[in-house]
């Protein structure tokens, strides 16, 4: 069976292969030179912040950029490579041209196709003179001799090869292409959030490999760690399109906004990325974001019909509220801005999927670190302190409490997450 699989890989992948122009002859390929290359170092470091390439080749407490950082996906664990200029271990045999070819186009250096954990379908709209002072700035790392074990993928992904097919399906490199109806800077927003923010990489339904297969920016769960992340094109979930622009702005580089607060893989998107953005780019953002047009009618949550039973179950909710969570986040979940977030009005609070919600409680958290807030005030674990069903019902509460509408949560929900089922 595994023999007739490769078999049709195989076949498959030399047909494409042969109709596919050779990468690296196309008019985004071109290079141009450079003036002042310390400029373009300064500016290659700015864009290696856009786009968190330190979050992801770089382990837990080990050196910056040499890699080893621990990836799950749902293909299998990823070990991130060494990307300082190491000779033997890391990039430093690399050419300007070898690097474009891995951003641009998702090819190694041997032209090995790279699997999309990298985020290359995003970052292919990274223009050549970006993508070059992002490899000038790595190259002038000092060198870290760091050699990263290999990952464990699993069959059949393991076969690189059979990437070159999904690759010819559904990757089309390409850099960005500015939108002539559109002003300097909504075009600058949609090259950061299309191309080195990859927010899609994660706001985006994926299929096994990590391709993306739902709508752009419309919302997906990060298979590896049960977390949601929302549309960011329906207000029902993360869309901005009522949202004043210095709200969203606050948002992605202080990770605190009114009603919204960033937690869980988005605190780490903003404290290792966005919060150096320079106010004009993380403005920019914002312009865009506020502009994507809404994908769904707005509908407020399924609120569940107020039996005798339901709301003797909110009740009881209530109370667990107001022993654990009022002194934080308010009598009427107002919280305290820049340190508690708001639960009133939360669109975090009130997804229709509560996932999110349930494992900020039984696990707690911080918000973002950043230069303003090094020290983020910290959200406790409850998954000690309250059983399932109260888990269940302080949530449902606040799903449903100050004008909030959701879905009752129940116990057997908070169980599955508890145990990290997905
Ligand atoms: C979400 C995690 C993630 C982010 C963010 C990320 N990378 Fe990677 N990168 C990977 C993984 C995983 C691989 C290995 C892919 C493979 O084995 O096919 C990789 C491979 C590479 C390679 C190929 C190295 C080699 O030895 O073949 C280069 C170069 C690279 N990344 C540069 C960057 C740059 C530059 C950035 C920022 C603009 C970046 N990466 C951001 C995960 C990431
Ligand atoms: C590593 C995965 C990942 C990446 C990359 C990522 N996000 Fe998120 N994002 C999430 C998750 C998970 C959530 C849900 C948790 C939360 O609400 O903070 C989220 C939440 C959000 C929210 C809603 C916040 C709220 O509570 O209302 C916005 C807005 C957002 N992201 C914007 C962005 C933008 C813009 C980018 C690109 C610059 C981006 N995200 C990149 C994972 C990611
Ligand atoms: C000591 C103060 C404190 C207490 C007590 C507390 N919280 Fe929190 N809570 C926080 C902070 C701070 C955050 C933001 C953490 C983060 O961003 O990960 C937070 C985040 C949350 C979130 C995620 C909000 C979002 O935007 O995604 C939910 C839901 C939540 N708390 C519910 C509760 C419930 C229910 C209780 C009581 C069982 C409770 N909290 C008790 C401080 C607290």
């Amino acid at each position: 069976m595994k023999a007739i699989v490769l078999a049709a890989a195989l076949a498959a992948l030399l047909g494409i292969g042969l109709l596919r122009p050779p990468p690296g002859s196309g008019p985004d390929d071109a290079a141009a030179p450079v003036a002042d290359a310390a400029a373009q170092r300064r500016h290659g470091a700015y864009l290696a912040r856009a786009g968190n390439c330190m979050g992801c080749h770089t382990a837990h407490g080990g050196e910056p950029y040499a890699g080893g950082h621990v990836l799950e996906t749902s293909i299998g664990t990823f070990i991130t490579p060494n990307i300082t200029p190491d000779p033997d271990t890391g990039i430093g045999e690399w050419s300007a041209e070898d690097f474009w070819q891995a951003l641009h186009h998702g090819q190694g250096r041997d032209g090995r196709p790279l699997y999309p954990a990298f985020p290359y379908p995003d970052y292919t709209r990274v223009t050549r003179p970006d993508a070059d002072a992002l490899f000038a700035y790595l190259q002038s790392l000092a060198p870290v001799a760091q050699r990263n074990p290999p990952g464990r993928i699993r069959f059949p992904f393991n076969f690189r090869p059979l990437l070159h097919v999904w690759r010819a399906l559904y990757f089309e490199p390409g850099t960005y292409v500015p939108d002539a109806s559109r002003d300097e800077e909504w075009n600058r927003g949609a090259y950061l959030v299309q191309g080195l923010g990859h927010c899609n990489a994660c706001h985006t339904t994926r299929n096994p490999l990590g391709i993306s297969q739902g709508d752009v920016l419309g919302g997906g769960r990060l298979m590896e760690s049960n977390w949601y992340a929302p549309s960011l094109t329906s207000l029902q979930e993360g869309g901005m399109s009522d949202w004043a622009i210095e709200d969203i702005a606050r948002l992605l580089t202080t990770g605190m906004a009114p009603r919204a607060a960033a937690t869980g893989p988005m605190a780490a998107v903003v404290s290792q990325s966005l919060q150096h953005l320079r106010p004009e780019d993380a403005r920019a953002m914002a312009v865009y974001l506020r502009s994507l047009p809404e994908t769904a009618p707005y509908s407020r949550g399924p609120a569940p019909g107020l039996t005798g039973d339901v709301d003797r179950l909110l009740r009881q909710g209530e109370d667990i509220y107001e022993a654990h969570c009022r002194e934080c986040h308010g009598a009427a979940g107002q919280g305290m801005l820049n340190a508690y977030p708001a639960l009133a009005g939360n669109r975090g609070v009130t997804l229709a999927s509560p996932t999110n919600a349930i494992r900020s409680v039984l696990f707690g958290g911080y918000g973002p670190v950043t230069e303003r807030q090094p020290r983020p005030y910290g959200m406790p674990p409850f998954a000690q302190h309250l059983r399932d069903e109260e888990i269940a019902r302080v949530l449902s509460y606040i799903r449903n409490a100050w004008g909030n509408r959701g879905s009752l949560v129940t116990a057997a929900q908070v169980d599955r997450s508890r145990k990290g089922i997905h």
